[in-house]
């Protein structure tokens, strides 16, 4: 391999790893404390997502709604959504929120 080949590959190794990497924390964060109101796919269809009113993520309102309003909702909860300040650090908060974007798509 030349050098510009071992650069190339070696780049788009880097970037296939870094982004699982990322989604994986962020989905186990995610199964870990957030499904069982939002669900696995978050669109809340379980019965604790209904009697709580859980919104799903797929709603245009929550897509287009910017990471800020999201990190800001997880961190300081928001009506009957818990407060993770304190129990998940500003960077679980962050992958986590990633892993909610895939569930948009
Ligand atoms: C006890 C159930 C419950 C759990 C657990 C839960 N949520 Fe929620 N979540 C809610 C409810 C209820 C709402 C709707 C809040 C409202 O609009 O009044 C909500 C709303 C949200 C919103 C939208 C906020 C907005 O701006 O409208 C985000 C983002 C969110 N949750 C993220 C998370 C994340 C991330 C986790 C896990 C770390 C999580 N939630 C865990 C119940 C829960």
């Amino acid at each position: 391999m030349n050098r510009l080949m071992r650069i190339t590959f070696l780049s788009l190794l880097a970037a296939a790893l870094a982004v699982p990497a990322t989604a994986q924390s962020g989905a186990d964060t995610y199964k870990a404390k957030c499904a069982m109101c939002h669900g696995a796919d978050g669109l809340a269809t379980s019965s604790t997502g209904k009697m709580l009113k859980v919104p799903s993520f797929k709603s245009p309102d929550l897509v287009k709604a910017p990471d800020s309003q999201l990190i800001e909702a997880t961190k300081n909860g928001k009506g009957k959504m818990p407060s993770y300040n304190g129990k998940l650090t500003d960077a679980q908060i962050r992958d986590v929120i990633a892993y909610i974007r895939t569930l948009q798509k």
